[in-house]
């Protein structure tokens, strides 16, 4: 498909979103010939840096990432593309040169505004980009890429929407969550509805539970700043976690249009059941890393770390335990938990069958009580798609064991187009299926909103967990049985290692 000319203009080009994701990412599209022939790249930061400054710092990046196996014609390409504009604080003027420079010609005429700055920052740049004229759209769209956190909680959300809708109507609003840009996350849909052979099974008749896992090994890096005011809840499970459990639970799309797939995402995120304030400490549970050993390191605690408040409260580990009230999933738990300074770098969806109605095989098993189905989907470090079936060892007897099927389809991540590559693609097109509509965002600061308010009011009560282990072990409360438990590992010989 041929995009159209198009500038893209980045806001916090410095920044660690920007280096760590957007930069890596729009350079893999150049090496893969995929961005627009007529693209120009324009980064503001509040640094004042001279071209050939920015080129080389644009440069080093890329060259730390590939070193010496670097593409140097794409690499050329894509230095010629960037231009920078330093934007310092308080600089009102600024927005008038930056209008100066995009209406002057030289920059095509379409353009996508990309908001890697602090979330408390984009109603203030977006005020300023519509003062300056800079968002009519006159001889060519415009476009604004809005990160995740989407607000602080409910209230926030809805003021910075009103905020954003003063300059911008919703065709213009791309709320960004890298996480659906992810290939194994697009899989969920195509492994439900490109498969006959799963949608019997794909409801409470037979599922026992879901458990949808993000874990990290890494601690807050240098981000003391932001985490500090949202903690792992806000952080991930608001967004990336439950937008996996709506792929995970929606029912069939009418298509696969933005639209449609929103309508079904949305109608999963209203069924969950609220958690009231007497619920939340049957459905949720929080946990801050404590210093550890991480990889054969010691690491601080999370009150070590630099920008960290002494007395923080934030969490660095939550969990949760919802209900999606509707036919296809009464009764149900869907839990769903991150972390950060845990044992292992891996986020994946697993699915645990009921048992069978009639026990018949319990004692043959080799462990001495019946295993359960299970369907994972591991997200990364590995695309993979696993199924546990029980199996007869060979042999005379008639014992059984816990068989994988890996139905890995894909393990070489190396060439892969990262989340952002996909999704700074589709904002280039115009496709807004994988970016979300306010209402979803609504809808899943209403899940979480309850939790958050308790956490706030009990400040004095916080579960801590050694580094570089699988977090409190107190979790185990939000499970109904003594048969659940959380599943770190895909491999069936090490289903349950806490
Ligand atoms: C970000 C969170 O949205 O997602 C980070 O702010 C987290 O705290 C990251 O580390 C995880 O995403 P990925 O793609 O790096 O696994």
């Amino acid at each position: 498909k041929i995009l159209d000319a198009c500038t893209l203009t980045i806001f916090g080009v410095g920044g660690n979103l920007s280096q760590r994701k957007l930069i890596p990412a729009l350079f893999r599209l150049e090496m893969a010939m995929r961005l627009p022939e007529q693209l120009v790249i324009l980064g503001c930061d509040i640094a004042v840096h001279d071209h050939d400054a920015w080129i080389g710092f644009v440069a080093g990046i890329l060259h730390g990432i590939y070193q010496k196996d670097i593409d140097e014609a794409a690499l050329q390409r894509f230095c010629r593309r960037w231009h920078y504009l330093a934007i310092p604080p308080g600089d009102d003027a600024a927005y008038g040169r930056l209008a100066e420079l995009l209406q002057g010609g030289g920059f095509p005429p379409n353009m996508v505004y990309y908001m890697a700055v602090r979330p408390a920052d984009y109603p203030a740049i977006v005020d300023k980009l519509g003062n300056a004229g800079l968002l009519r759209q006159n001889g060519g769209w415009r476009r604004v890429v809005i990160e995740k956190p989407f607000g602080y909680d409910l209230l926030s959300a809805q003021t910075l929407q009103s905020s954003l809708y003063k300059h911008l109507d919703e065709p213009q609003i791309y709320r960004i969550d890298h996480y659906l840009g992810k290939g194994t996350v697009q899989n969920v849909m195509v492994f439900r509805f490109a498969n006959l052979l799963l949608e019997p099974l794909w409801n409470h008749h037979y599922i026992d539970h879901v458990q949808i896992t993000h874990s990290e090994i890494h601690g807050i890096e240098n981000r003391a700043d932001y985490y500090e005011g949202a903690g792992a809840l806000r952080d991930m499970i608001q967004s990336h976690l439950l937008q996996l459990l709506t792929l995970v639970a929606m029912e069939p799309p009418v298509s696969l249009s933005a639209e449609h797939l929103r309508d079904e995402k949305v109608k999963v995120l209203k069924s969950i059941r609220p958690i009231t304030q007497n619920s939340v400490h049957a459905h949720a549970f929080r946990g801050q890393y404590s210093d550890g050993i991480v990889e054969g390191k010691s690491v601080p605690g999370y009150l070590e770390e630099k920008g960290v408040a002494p007395e923080s409260v934030t969490e660095t580990y939550a969990a949760l335990k919802l209900f999606i009230d509707n036919w296809r999933w009464a009764g149900v738990p869907f839990y769903l938990r991150t972390g950060k300074r845990l044992a292992e770098n891996s986020s994946a969806i697993c699915i645990r069958f009921k048992n069978p109605p009639q026990d018949l095989l319990h004692r043959n098993n080799h462990q001495g009580h019946s295993q359960p189905n299970w369907i994972m989907l591991g997200i990364q470090p590995n695309d993979c798609l696993k199924v546990e079936l029980q199996v007869k060892v060979p042999g005379l007897d008639l014992l059984t064991r816990t068989l994988s099927l890996d139905a890995t389809y894909h393990k070489d991540n190396d060439d892969d187009f990262d989340a952002y590559a996909s999704l700074l693609l589709d904002v280039m097109q115009g496709d807004h299926s994988l970016f979300l509509r306010m209402d979803e965002v609504e809808a899943a600061w209403r899940v979480v909103d309850p939790v958050l308010k308790v956490w706030a009011m009990e400040r004095d009560f916080i579960n801590t967990y050694p580094a570089g282990s699988w977090g409190p072990r107190g979790t185990y409360r939000l499970f109904d049985r003594d048969d659940q438990f959380w599943r770190h590992s895909l491999n069936p010989d090490g289903a349950d290692l806490q």
